[in-house]
């Protein structure tokens, strides 16, 4: 089965591909767009972490398909009795699911439930490695809001050493050709990200001299085993985004943030809350879009539909 596990990989028609078809649900003034396409088949969504955006939007999206959604709720599932990641994996693909979207707290766990299931498998978030319908809705959202990826500056800011968002997205932007800068602490900056083509920037200001986008990060206190934990005060006051440090940012910038936000940590509530350059909700209503795109398009071989190219092969 073709699996969508990360951006990591993906050729850029690919990626353009999905933002396309994602574009067709979110047609505006048809953002409540439904289709039968997934009539019949069984989406089981198994989040072992937390989540609010991705959870719901991923439930909305099988909905507006036509899909029978069951959401696994892990805290009252028997994995709280002891039952192994395997045998909760092998448990639910006995009851032969159509497609599965799982969101685990260790890197790799998604991949590892991807190889043993009998349907395609969509990666909600898995650790710190990747979040692709994330940083897929990001990209459309630029896309829509500035016409275009290639060629624009985006800031990816924050704790972007424990961010999958950042990962997916680095490897997106990179793929489709913007300039993408990390603007992080020293101690938050992940060894090697030039290899991914990314700029390294430990000084917010010059980090966000003409930028088109900032991407706000949450710092992941879940994910920091004790290492570097600085106060929210000290923290917001050299990487917090406020309105003084946008003022570097090219006129028309893009402020954005995955959520959930921590308001005066990393993002000044006057920032989150600008009509103008905030698109932070749009962020939200891309997500159902793009998770709808997804799910039809990962299970067009098991409704007997050809489609060009195997792109999730992985
Ligand atoms: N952006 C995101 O993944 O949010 P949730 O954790 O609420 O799903």
């Amino acid at each position: 089965h073709d699996h969508l596990l990360g951006i990591e990989g993906l050729k850029p028609w690919e990626i353009g591909f999905l933002l396309d078809e994602a574009e067709r649900w979110s047609d505006p003034g048809n953002s409540r767009r439904r289709s039968g396409a997934l009539a019949g088949l069984t989406q089981i969504n198994a989040f072992f972490e937390n989540s609010t955006r991705t959870l719901v939007s991923f439930e909305i999206a099988g909905k507006r398909l036509g899909a029978d959604v069951v959401s696994m709720a892990v805290a009252a599932s028997s994995v709280k009795k002891g039952e192994t990641l395997l045998d909760t994996a092998l448990t639910l693909n006995a009851m032969h699911p159509d497609v599965i979207v799982i969101r685990h707290e260790a890197a790799g766990a998604v991949a590892l439930i991807a190889s043993k299931v009998d349907c395609p498998v969509l990666n909600a978030g898995d650790g710190a490695h990747e979040h692709p319908t994330q940083a897929l809705l990001d990209a459309l959202t630029i896309r829509r809001r500035k016409g275009r990826l290639a060629g624009l500056k985006i800031a990816i800011c924050g704790d972007v050493l424990h961010s999958r968002v950042a990962r997916s997205n680095f490897h997106l932007l990179a793929t489709m050709g913007a300039e993408v800068r990390a603007v992080a602490p020293p101690t938050l900056m992940p060894v090697g990200v030039e290899r991914l083509g990314v700029h390294p920037y430990t000084d917010m200001a010059a980090g966000l001299a003409d930028v088109d986008v900032v991407m706000m990060l949450r710092l992941q206190r879940e994910r920091m085993a004790g290492a570097y934990l600085p106060s929210e005060r000290e923290y917001f006051r050299f990487y917090g985004l406020t309105e003084e440090r946008l003022s570097g940012a090219a006129d028309d910038v893009l402020v954005m943030h995955p959520g959930p936000m921590n308001r005066g940590v990393e993002i000044a509530t006057a920032v989150a809350d600008d009509i103008q350059r905030s698109a932070i909700t749009e962020q939200v209503e891309m997500g159902v879009a793009v998770r709808m795109a997804c799910l039809e398009v990962l299970t067009r071989p098991a409704r007997g539909i050809e489609w060009a190219g195997n792109a999730w092969s992985a």
